[in-house]
């Protein structure tokens, strides 16, 4: 089979925070592609960069009193020694803050320009006079035009659940100085992606392009008509500026893609590869770009037709995958299961989160759940009961009997022949992403290879006289069998693959697909190759996670939320404040935020709607205190009369506390 040239990328992580393991689903789930596409002798390049651009990258630099550049090139070290500790083996690992980018986002965008892809217009939006900057819809707050609930952000109600436009809020605050946004006028920058509407239904439903399901949700946007694209964003911006607009910057979304070729083209120039043989319109070689989800439109739409009108190559294919859960849920900083990169690394081991992504995923875009349980399970009876155990039930009677030499014949030529021909099938699950499936095959292998030695019984052998051949025969074929297990597990166990072959005595292996036994062969003394998963760690790796309630609210609160007016303290003192038991709580039907709690303030047990959803589970919150204002005048929503209020504090999402007061706390006692 003539090699294939193929250019694969993962999506492009933001810099402003750090890799979690929601991020490796996709890095883990890429880097194993690239790795299986290289073993089986195919010219792969796996490239990547840090996404460095954009309003909350500014912003937060701003927060720490650096530069932008400065925070990027420190996230960026992060980034990279994060995945290069997971295994994860880019060929080049780049910025979208280059020189190369900056060239290809010009030339892509006066390409589209002059073939008349492009328009601008005036537009109105939120404007925040004091930082005199424009407020994308996150940063703006205010209160609810239809049910007043205050602290709404940008464009949805977390209380009733309405929708809107930033300007229809009442009392609008800038999230990023506190002031009162006004209105104000610019010229914004369009691409007219309906230029590409038959361009696009073609290329999405071509088949391979996409996943059916993709694809399918695709066709729904195209027939709805698409929209022109605003990708102009007026200074102050981290980004590239416009090259014949002053003072304009590319949207962040419209230069990341292009990171993928600022990328591979830094790349060539180290590596004197020829740029235009995997980018050029008539280009021959594969491009796969690997993504989660959520950022589909951007890389089905935009993307291609970017491309298209610029005059580049179309990618081959582009793989979406779902989303991590963890326990089932998502994943949330006051539970500890929104865990960094760095958090596991500090803990275990790498390879197990390979392989157990490995073991869940699919070629669909179904979410996936990483279960501490389930994890723990599967790398302790897979990997170390039953692939290690090969080696080290088989090397001690190597070792101690044979001198650490292998047996000259193979004694059962159909078992190791087995082992062979399934080399294509793996391969066919790996190419077509079905992980989850190849890792089973691959565990039914290992499974034979127990039974056989189940069967054979070396340990009892090795007790009778005169069975010398036979106990060396079994013995070598079981090391036989496990080296081929290595091999189609290199993909997904990188580390694993050559700490074995330096215990096999083999130079690195290439897939199996004609591999003869190792006969005569002198291999080395066997050292354990894997541990069990020890669960304390996992137990400290969710403390370690767990968020600090003070660390986060104090900073972020006092940035985001401007002291309110002075009071008196008679208006503090009609507030009637209570510890009150959580006696119930529960979802509310067709409510994205509100969980509905049942509270016992003493001597009465009050309804009460609080917006709370996205950081606790019901169960999470049952038996608990919490204070409550009591004397709120009751207030009808559209879930029901809510009888009161639950004070919560922090900056909002998975980061928002109901204030749990010490034990000794009675329901109904006063809060003085
Ligand atoms: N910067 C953009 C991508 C630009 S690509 C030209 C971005 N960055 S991200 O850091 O938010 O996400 C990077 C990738 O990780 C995305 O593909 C995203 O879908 C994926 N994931 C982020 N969180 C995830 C989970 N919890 N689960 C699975 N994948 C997730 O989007
Ligand atoms: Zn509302």
């Amino acid at each position: 089979m003539p090699h294939r040239k193929i250019l694969i990328t993962s999506a492009l992580p933001y810099a402003n925070g750090p890799i979690h393991l929601g991020h490796l689903v996709e890095y883990i789930q890429t880097d194993i592609w690239s790795r299986f596409q290289k073993q089986r002798g195919n010219q792969c390049y796996y490239v990547c960069a840090d996404d460095a651009h954009g309003t909350p990258i500014m912003l937060k630099a701003d927060r720490e009193g650096i530069k932008p550049e400065e925070l990027i090139a420190q996230v960026g070290i992060e980034h990279l020694s994060d995945f290069i500790e997971f295994g994860i083996q880019f060929d080049n690992y780049h910025s979208t803050h280059s020189e190369e980018n900056k060239y290809f986002s010009s030339l892509i965008y006066e390409r589209l320009r002059d073939d008349g892809h492009i328009t601008s217009r005036n537009i109105t939006q939120a404007y925040d006079p004091v930082k005199k900057m424009f407020l994308p819809d996150r940063f703006i707050k205010g209160d609810c035009p239809k049910c007043n609930a205050k602290d709404q952000y940008g464009d949805n109600c977390e209380s009733c659940g309405a929708t809107y436009s930033p300007n229809e809020l009442k009392n609008a605050i800038s999230a990023v100085s506190g002031e009162k946004p006004i209105e104000k006028d610019s010229i914004h920058y369009f691409f007219k992606l309906a230029d590409f509407n038959e361009m696009l239904k073609t290329w999405t439903t071509t088949e391979g392009h996409l996943q059916a399901e993709v694809s399918n949700k695709l066709a729904e946007w195209l027939e709805s008509g698409l929209q022109e694209w605003d990708i102009s964003r007026d200074a102050p911006y981290f980004g590239f500026e416009i090259p014949d607009a002053p003072g304009k910057y590319f949207y962040v979304w419209l230069d990341a893609p292009i990171g993928y070729m600022a990328s591979f083209k830094n790349f060539c120039s180290k590596q004197n590869l020829d740029f235009d043989e995997f980018w050029g319109k008539d280009s021959k070689a594969e491009l796969y770009h690997f993504i989660g989800k959520d950022i589909i439109y951007f890389h089905a739409l935009f993307w291609p037709a970017m491309l298209a009108g610029a005059n580049f190559r179309t990618p081959s294919a582009v793989f979406a995958h779902g989303f991590l859960t963890v326990n089932g849920e998502k994943m949330s900083k006051s539970r500890g299961t929104f865990i960094k990169a760095r958090t596991y690394l500090d803990h275990l081991n790498p390879e197990y989160l390979r392989y157990y992504f490995a073991a869940k995923l699919s070629s669909g875009v179904d979410d996936i759940d990483l279960s501490f349980e389930d994890f723990t399970q599967r790398v302790n009876s897979d990997l170390v009961g039953k692939v290690v155990n090969i080696a080290s039930r088989c090397s001690g009677f190597i070792k101690k009997r044979f001198d650490d030499q292998l047996s000259a014949h193979c004694s059962e030529p159909e078992l190791f022949q087995q082992f062979t021909l399934a080399s294509e099938e793996i391969a066919a699950l790996y190419e077509s992403r079905e992980y989850g499936k190849a890792m089973r095959e691959i565990m039914a292998l290992a499974d034979k290879a127990n039974q056989y030695i189940d069967e054979k019984k070396p340990w009892l052998v090795a007790k009778e006289d005169g069975k010398d051949r036979e106990l060396h025969d079994i013995c070598s074929m079981g090391i036989n069998l496990f080296r081929l297990l290595v091999a189609y597990l290199k993909p997904v166990l990188p580390v694993l693959a050559i700490e074995s072959e330096d215990f096999l005595n083999i130079p690195e292996q290439s897939w199996p697909s004609a591999a003869e036994p190792l006969l005569d062969h002198k291999i080395k003394t066997f050292k354990a190759l894997m541990t069990r998963v020890d669960e304390t760690k996992i137990a400290a790796i969710v403390e370690d996670s767990k968020e600090n309630l003070q660390k986060i609210a104090e900073p972020v609160a006092n940035k985001f939320d401007p002291i309110a007016d002075e009071i008196e303290f008679d208006d503090f003192a009609k507030i009637d404040l209570r510890i009150a038991k959580i006696i119930k709580a529960e979802h509310v039907k067709g409510a994205n935020k509100l969980l509905q709690l049942t509270v016992d303030i003493g001597d009465e047990t009050r309804n009460v709607f609080a917006g709370i959803k996205s950081a606790y589970q019901p169960e999470d919150l049952e038996g608990k205190l919490t204070v409550v204002v009591a004397n709120l005048k009751p207030r009808k929503m559209k879930f029901g009369l809510s009888e009161g209020m639950v004070l919560a504090a922090g900056p909002g999402g998975e980061e928002l506390w109901v204030l749990h007061p010490d034990d000794g706390a009675i329901a109904g006692m006063r809060v003085k």
